[in-house]
């Protein structure tokens, strides 16, 4: 403990520092002006301040009110001295924040006895203080664990379902990406934008429900095999259903809607606009842009030039425009993605 002197009168704060020394087991400093003490507390942080009312420089009352507007010395007992037994004198005492005050001339043994229950004040605070920075400490680690094993099985879930349609993860990995570029650039807030990263992995999870036969198919599916495929979105929002957390219920509407089209012509609901939930709208282009990218058994891969033009075609008709602005405002950074840029690879599960 540490204990804080504060008296223009050079005998009065001898006499002070001796009777707060004589408590034992503190360390004490001294201040004759109280300027000098404000400074020394912007240094150090004492566990009680003894401060007279009547002094040259600055008087108790605004040396209180100083410390008090410091969040280190919000707590901290402040005793006033004084030699004023006044009403008024003891009202501004403790309206201007300090704990308690003493009389002139005082028992040394009371004081003593006072400034004792005091620091025990002090020691009490200190120790709930630290026990509640111990306590937000374990449970922001046990919300980051909880976090990062919901995360993990999102991209292990995300690769399985990627496996089944017979590619190896990197498509998901790099729709995740895409959309957290748009999302960002589209303004959400960063919570949203990492929401959408790790839920857009989902986006196709209704196709584990669809035969091997219609998902490996060479060529162009038929109409019949096409109305079987598209139930891979109602499937996917059936078994993300009535989820229990934010990043589950964002897969259900990802998974839902990200075929709907802006203009209406989508499936399954003929959404349209903004009607569509903004999750949606911004894996539908992530989704489009890396499928035009990739190889299938019934087309080439497509250039990004070719791609990015595709995207921007489909600006207000396919695509929400402001989401295709988003887009093209983080161009080189998609583009980097694309082509496997180092820069643009952060590490699978960093949110
Ligand atoms: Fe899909």
């Amino acid at each position: 403990m540490q204990i804080l002197i504060v008296d223009d009168s050079r005998s009065s704060l001898a006499y002070l520092a001796r009777i707060t020394t004589d408590i034992g087991g503190c360390g004490v400093e001294t201040f004759l002006r109280p300027s000098e003490a404000l400074q020394r507390c912007s240094e150090t942080q004492f566990d009680l301040v003894l401060v007279d009312h009547v002094m040259a420089e600055m008087d108790g009352v605004e040396l209180t009110r100083h410390l008090r507007a410091r969040q280190p010395y919000r707590l901290v007992p402040i005793v006033m001295v004084t030699s004023d037994s006044e009403r008024e004198v003891r009202r501004r005492a403790i309206a201007c924040g300090a704990t308690d005050f003493v009389n002139k001339p005082f028992d040394p043994i009371e004081l003593q006895a006072r400034l004792r229950n005091l620091l025990a004040l002090r020691q009490a605070q200190t120790e709930l203080a630290d026990r509640a920075d111990w306590l937000a400490r374990e449970v922001a680690a046990a919300t980051h664990d909880l976090v990062a094993r919901e995360e993990e099985v999102i991209w292990r879930l995300a690769r399985a379902i990627e496996y089944r349609d017979g590619n190896t993860g990197e498509h998901v990995s790099r729709v995740a990406r895409i959309c957290r570029l748009i999302a960002e650039a589209a303004g959400l807030d960063s919570e949203r934008c990492r929401i959408i990263y790790l839920a857009a992995p989902l986006h196709d999870i209704g196709k584990i429900a669809i035969a091997d036969a219609l998902l490996s198919k060479p060529g162009r599916l038929d109409p019949a095999e096409m109305a079987t495929m598209r139930e891979h979105v109602t499937i996917g929002a059936r078994i993300l259903q009535n989820g229990s957390s934010e990043l589950v219920r964002t897969a259900e509407l990802i998974a839902q809607s990200h075929h709907e089209r802006w203009d209406g012509a989508g499936y399954p609901d003929r959404l349209s606009g903004t009607d569509i939930p903004i999750e949606a709208r911004i894996v539908a282009i992530a989704d489009v842009f890396d499928a035009l990218c990739s190889e299938r058994p019934y087309k080439q891969a497509w250039p990004l030039e070719r791609a990015y033009a595709e995207i921007v075609a489909g600006s207000g008709s396919h695509f929400d425009p402001a989401c295709v602005t988003a887009f093209q405002s983080r161009w080189p950074e998609i583009a980097a993605i694309m082509t496997g840029s180092p820069a643009a690879l952060p590490a699978i599960s960093a949110a």
